[in-house]
């Protein structure tokens, strides 16, 4: 095999199969794994990575695959991006930690500062860093209930919002995130989502009912002055890119508001550019109380934030927030180096365009297909959801085995959904057209072959 290139958009951009997938250099290293690392830390397609960057992963056995993936919603400015790596380098030389609640750094509070100005609303903002999603998430709960001084969570079906205790019991679906890891935490109501497709009497009515119908149970199962916040995902994520007919959130959040209830919007998935927009709720304008972010925050490097309304994240003592590692500096680093990427070369613009190439095909192939029950997402967070012609019965077979030939031939895709039956695209937002065009024609040819 040649010599291991050198990651980032430097990268040929272009699919090159030299080995079936995967190689032999690769199961090579899957039996290594497999005697070292614990069976429940599973993979999506176990090629071993050596290089990535712009729209290519390159693996051990020297393939070149197309990535609609982004290591799940997180290299959207691309693997190994410039501004990222020179940042990244510069401040791995100067220092690697002192723990911000020890001794601060310039970084740290940069970071809020550009997490003030990108989010939605122009109110007053404060901003915490963790290490990851999960964390975040738990924190923005934490500070909920601290503020205002109530213990129930709404929490919504087909939501996803991480593995930790709490998490977990936020998370709707049982495998394989929460089959066997109980008890949970208590005080988290579920409620039903607006989910168009699958809403009883259809997509219209999802439109006119859900909002009233969430109201009702909370009214009647919580009582309002009992919920610290209701959290939502603006586009669900694992749950199958679900997306809220319009006015569903603004509904919500108006509702919030009117109750003292926290409104946090989980953008971990959705946020920075990914969806067309810096934030997914920018598309209906609407402000949440407080706002989850990490994945695309810092190009892979573990960083993740709660954001929000001064008056509330400033509620908690000093002290109740924080931990060793969260803002580390070199992740610190890596998030500058990416929203200076995303400013630089307009990233949520490349978003919509990703969109603008993605759907008309996606459509085209729903319409020849009938196995494909719904096209659906926004700017570069896409799906479709299968389904047996005719009917709303998941069909997941169909699904793992469109996925399956994609990755025989050098197309990393993912599934999602609550019923495993949602193929969902990720790609990197500066991904090429022509990959991006290549990568589809593999797709239709998946299907081709079902
Ligand atoms: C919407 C959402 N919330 C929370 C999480 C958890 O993030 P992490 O895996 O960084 O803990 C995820 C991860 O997929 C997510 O998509």
């Amino acid at each position: 095999m040649s010599a291991i290139p050198v990651g980032g958009p430097g990268l040929p951009q272009r699919r090159t199969l030299v080995t079936e997938i995967p190689g032999p250099a690769s199961r090579t290293l899957q039996a290594r794994r497999s005697a070292a690392v614990a069976r429940g830390v599973s993979s999506t397609l176990p090629v071993f990575v050596t290089a990535a960057g712009g729209g290519v992963l390159v693996d051990a056995d020297g393939n070149s695959l197309i990535d609609f993936g982004s290591g799940i919603a997180v290299t959207s400015v691309g693997n190994a991006a410039p501004p990222v790596v020179s940042r990244v380098s510069s401040q791995v030389a100067q220092f690697t930690h002192t723990c911000f609640m020890v001794t601060p750094y310039e970084g740290y509070v940069a970071v809020c500062e550009e997490l003030a100005r990108r989010t939605p609303g122009s109110f007053d903002k404060r901003s915490a860093l963790f290490n990851s999603g999960a964390e975040a998430v738990e924190n923005a709960v934490k500070i909920a209930r601290h503020y205002t001084g109530r213990s129930a969570v709404v929490a919504f079906d087909h939501a996803y919002h991480g593995r930790t205790n709490l998490t977990m019991a936020l998370t709707a679906k049982n495998m394989p995130y929460k089959q066997g890891f109980g008890p949970f935490a208590g005080e988290i109501y579920r409620m039903p989502m607006a989910y168009p497709l699958r809403w009883p009497d259809g997509p219209e009515a999802c439109e006119t009912e859900a909002l009233e119908v969430v109201k009702s149970l909370i009214h009647t199962q919580v009582g309002e002055s009992n919920v610290a916040a209701v959290i939502i995902e603006p586009i669900q994520g694992e749950g199958g890119f679900i997306v809220p007919p319009d006015g569903f959130l603004r509904g919500l959040s108006e509702f919030c508001r009117e109750h003292g209830i926290v409104f946090i919007a989980d953008e971990i998935q959705s946020g920075f550019c990914r969806t067309g927009d810096w934030f997914a709720c920018g598309h209906e304008g609407v402000e949440p109380d407080l706002i989850t972010t990490a994945k695309g925050i810092a190009d892979g490097l573990p960083l993740a934030a709660v954001t929000g309304r001064a008056e509330i994240m400033d509620a908690v003592h000093p002290g109740g927030l924080g931990g060793t590692y969260g803002g580390n500096p070199v992740a610190c680093a890596a998030a500058l180096g990416a929203i200076e990427t995303m400013v630089a070369q307009d990233l949520a613009g490349r978003a919509r365009r990703i969109g603008d190439t993605m759907l008309p095909r996606l459509r085209k192939l729903a319409s020849a297909y009938p196995v494909i029950a719904d096209v659906r997402g926004r700017g570069a967070m896409l799906a479709i959801e299968l389904t047996r012609p005719g009917t709303l019965e998941p069909d997941p077979r169909s699904t793992a085995a469109v996925a399956a030939f994609c990755h025989r031939n050098g197309l990393v895709v993912l599934t999602c959904g609550t019923f495993g039956n949602v193929l969902r695209f990720l790609p990197p937002l500066v991904i090429g057209e022509d990959l991006l065009d290549e990568g589809l024609t593999i797709l239709e040819d998946a299907f081709a072959s079902l």
